[in-house]
């Protein structure tokens, strides 16, 4: 397994250029499979997650040409998406309505992806069953099959899902009829799916309210797309500026995206300046004061940004509480930063924040996406060397991590433990 030496303290200061939307690249490159003609994605994030997207993408039978651009060519696709791959990432669920919706069939594994809680699939199939799919979930596999097309309907959420309101616009663009899907997600990823799929001719009203309405269309175009810039990864560049006391600038961004994110950082402290598609943080060499944070769907406070909020608490000035309402196993960073000199308490779903002046490197573990740039992010401003394992994790979301990193300042390097026991 590789892992990061990280020496400490340094400031995180400079330029950085913000990539494509990790959580808009995946359902727009599995949402290609609604067309038979060739798609230009523009923007795609350089990340393991879209390494499998594509391979899966390939292994259905779409042609992939990679440039500065990714084209799709998904004429002649397998309606059975094969067990290889498609477990290690949750993204994979989104291949299902696509095969279903084209070809009124379609065969995938039951997805996989990072342990940070339950993560049900209930909502994406009580939606496909109520656009008229039959669906069986038998050997770790979820079949799918449909009599002539899906029809259009209304579609209650009994919560609000991301993915599951994904799922069902993607279906919902090639059924008869019209569908309406309430309590829909509002995040801006759901907005660039529907821009993605209005782009090759479907008719998606509403995508960024609680109410999407689609009039479904019998056949896709193709088209080029450009997706939008990743507001997790701007977020996670502006709070490391705001640990280490430094001052960045993120490029290729939009402020717009990030509201609740841009809050909570003038409230720790920082002086923040935007202009159409940039975001300057400023902490003027001054500690960040801690900020109570809840996580709630969009426009409330992401839950992707909670771990790196939380390392900005515990080494703020002051007692502060972080709130996860999303998932429910989002703490495990915690325990790693406690073991950095960190001082918390967890107590149900809340974490009690008691800002330290210093943190101090040490061995620790990564556990998903989100921790393991907290952890990353924690080294870079603890004293001495932080090692940190499993770091797997941190491509999955992160484009260029170790690069950029350095290029703001941070003192990081890979070890390869296969090189290492060679050596
Ligand atoms: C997406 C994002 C993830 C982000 C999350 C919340 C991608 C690839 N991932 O994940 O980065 O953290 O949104 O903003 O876009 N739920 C159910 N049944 C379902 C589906 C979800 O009960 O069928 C629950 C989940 O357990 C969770 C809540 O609904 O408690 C929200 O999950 P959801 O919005 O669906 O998250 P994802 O789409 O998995």
């Amino acid at each position: 397994m590789n892992k990061f030496y990280i020496y400490g303290p340094t400031k995180l200061s400079g330029k950085v250029n913000i990539s494509g939307a990790k959580n808009s690249a995946l359902p727009i490159l599995f949402a290609t499979l609604l067309t038979e003609n060739i798609v230009e994605i523009k923007n795609i994030p350089k990340l393991k997650d879209i390494d499998v997207a594509i391979k899966l993408l390939n292994k259905l039978g779409a042609k992939i040409k990679k440039s500065k651009s990714i084209y799709i060519n998904p004429k002649n696709i397998d309606i059975c998406c094969p067990y290889y791959l498609s477990n290690n990432i949750r993204a994979s669920i989104w291949i299902l309505s696509p095969l279903l919706a084209r070809f009124g069939y379609g065969i995938i594994p039951l997805p996989g992806g990072c342990a940070i809680g339950t993560r049900p699939i209930d909502l994406h199939l009580f939606g496909l069953r109520k656009l008229g799919a039959n669906i069986t979930v038998k050997d770790k596999y979820i079949k799918a099959s449909v009599s002539g097309k899906l029809k259009g309907v209304y579609i209650n959420m009994s919560k609000i899902s991301v993915g599951a309101t994904l799922t069902i616009m993607i279906a919902a663009t090639l059924a008869i009829g019209t569908t309406i899907i309430d309590n829909a997600a509002k995040e801006p990823e759901i907005i660039d799916t529907a821009n993605f799929l209005i782009t090759l001719g479907a008719k998606i009203y509403g995508a960024g309210t609680n109410k999407i309405i689609i009039n479904g269309v019998n056949y896709l175009n193709g088209g080029v797309y450009t997706i939008l810039p990743d507001r997790i990864e701007t977020g996670t560049f502006l709070v490391a500026a705001a640990i280490s006391r430094g001052h960045i600038t993120c490029y290729s961004t939009y402020p717009t995206l990030l509201n609740e994110v841009l809050i909570k950082l003038c409230e720790a402290g920082a002086d923040i300046k935007t202009g159409k598609n940039w975001i300057s943080l400023n902490m003027h060499g001054k500690r960040p004061n801690g900020v109570i944070i809840r996580t709630s769907p969009y426009p409330g406070f992401p839950t992707d940004m909670q771990a790196q909020f939380s390392l900005l608490n515990l080494v703020a000035s002051g007692v502060s509480k972080i709130t996860e309402t999303i998932f429910e196993n989002r703490f495990r960073h915690i325990i790693e930063l406690i073991k950095m000199g960190a001082k918390a308490k967890i107590i149900g779903n809340t974490v009690l924040c008691y800002g330290v002046k210093k943190l101090f490197g040490t061995d620790v573990v990564a556990t998903d996406l989100r921790s393991s740039i907290s952890l990353i992010l924690a080294g870079c401003i603890a004293q001495g060397v932080t090692t940190v394992h499993n770091i797997h994790y941190v491509y999955r979301g992160y484009d260029s991590i170790e690069k950029k990193l350095k290029l703001i300042g941070a003192n990081i390097k890979l070890v390869n433990n296969k090189l290492n026991n060679s050596n």
